[in-house]
């Protein structure tokens, strides 16, 4: 999911392993970027227009306050979030990945508090009703914990679970832009409306009709729930398969393990994990250096990803949300995306 160390033998090799997932963050960050600046950065903190996206927000000090800090560190949790998935930063500068890890998980962990709050602000009365109380109650409380568990399996050295957990975090931090993401989409299809007028039809609790037809109700889950399920995926064909397949023949895992992406895969958490934890007192560097030793064409005992049904998977994802955001923006070009209130 990164680019690969400038001092690797092979970067060809490596990048070519990589291009998938470069593609599928550019892609998704090509709608996330103007998203944060339009509607964060420009509708909420310098137009303080709370009302006309979703009314109730800005009733009294304390929703104001909660979601402004909710939006703002969430804005950060998606600005320093996929850097932590850079080999190359993690390699080269590794004190800044632990800082930028901190601030990023500090701020997933109040991202995710701050919107918790809000809902009980709100008596669990969102803009769809009790059912997207409940949803998004829930998504804050599966966000936290993929932050805190990110933070503690890091702080003791596990860090193959470190980054299953990392891998989770990072599909719900992109789950609240994908919330918007498949707006965007069925806008384009004009298969949602936004109407400002019926936006507004609220009842006394800012309960709105327009967030309660079946396709909102359905999605106020389904946008946290499907991301989750891509993030087990994941992590699933980044397991260790040295116990199913014989790992005498090169054929699979020979392009990784002459890879930066694979050291990055490979180690230091299989290897820590596969020895009973016995290296978690030890330097990160050593830890590295001897999961470089063992992962060595010539070990045979060595742990294997397939990174040909990971990148198959990867450029499938890459390409549909390439495709997308592609439709996304021509759509809204010609001037028949319904999306934008
Ligand atoms: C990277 C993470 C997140 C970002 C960037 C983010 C951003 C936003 C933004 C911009 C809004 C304003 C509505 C809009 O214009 O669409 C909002 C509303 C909201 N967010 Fe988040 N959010 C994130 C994560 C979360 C989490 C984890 C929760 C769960 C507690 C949550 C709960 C809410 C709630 C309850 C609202 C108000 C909904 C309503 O009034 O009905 N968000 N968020």
């Amino acid at each position: 999911m990164t680019s690969c160390c400038a001092n690797s033998d092979k970067p060809m090799r490596s990048s070519a392993l990589q291009w998938p997932w470069i593609l599928l963050n550019v892609s998704l960050y090509a709608f996330a970027l103007p998203w944060m600046l339009s509607a964060i950065v420009n509708q909420y903190f310098i137009s303080k227009d709370y009302d006309s996206t979703l009314p109730g927000l800005d009733d009294t000090a304390a929703r104001i306050f909660f979601i402004s800090a909710h939006m703002g560190l969430g804005l950060i949790c998606l600005l320093l979030y996929p850097l932590q998935f850079s080999q190359c930063i993690r390699r080269r500068f590794p004190k800044f990945h632990r800082w930028n890890g901190r601030v990023s998980l500090l701020a997933a962990l109040f991202t995710s508090l701050c919107g918790m709050v809000f809902i009980c602000l709100k008596k669990f009365h969102l803009v769809g009703g009790i059912n997207m109380g409940i949803a998004f109650f829930t998504y804050g409380l599966v966000f936290g914990t993929c932050a805190v568990m990110t933070g503690y399996f890091a702080r003791k050295r596990e860090f193959r679970r470190h980054k299953n957990w990392a891998i989770r975090s990072y599909s719900q931090i992109l789950a609240s832009m994908l919330y918007r993401y498949f707006y965007a989409v069925l806008g384009g299809f004009q298969a949602v409306h936004f109407d400002p007028e019926e936006i507004l039809n609220c009842d006394e609790m800012d309960v709105c009709d327009y967030f309660l037809k079946p396709f909102d109700a359905i999605h106020a889950w389904t946008f946290f729930i499907v991301p989750l399920l891509f993030a087990e995926a994941v992590i699933y064909l980044l397991r260790d398969q040295s116990k199913e397949q014989p790992t005498d023949g090169m054929h699979l895992s020979q392009e990784g393990e002459e890879s930066c992406k694979h050291e990055e895969e490979e180690s230091p958490g299989e290897q820590m994990n596969n020895n009973d934890n016995a290296d978690q007192t030890k330097p990160e560097s050593e830890v590295i250096d001897k999961s470089k030793a063992e992962a060595s064409p010539t070990n045979k005992s060595a742990p294997q990803t397939n990174f040909i049904y990971l990148n198959s998977f990867g450029a499938l994802f890459a390409l549909i949300f390439l495709g997308s955001t592609v439709f996304i923006y021509v759509t809204s070009a010609l001037g028949i995306n319904t999306f934008s209130v």
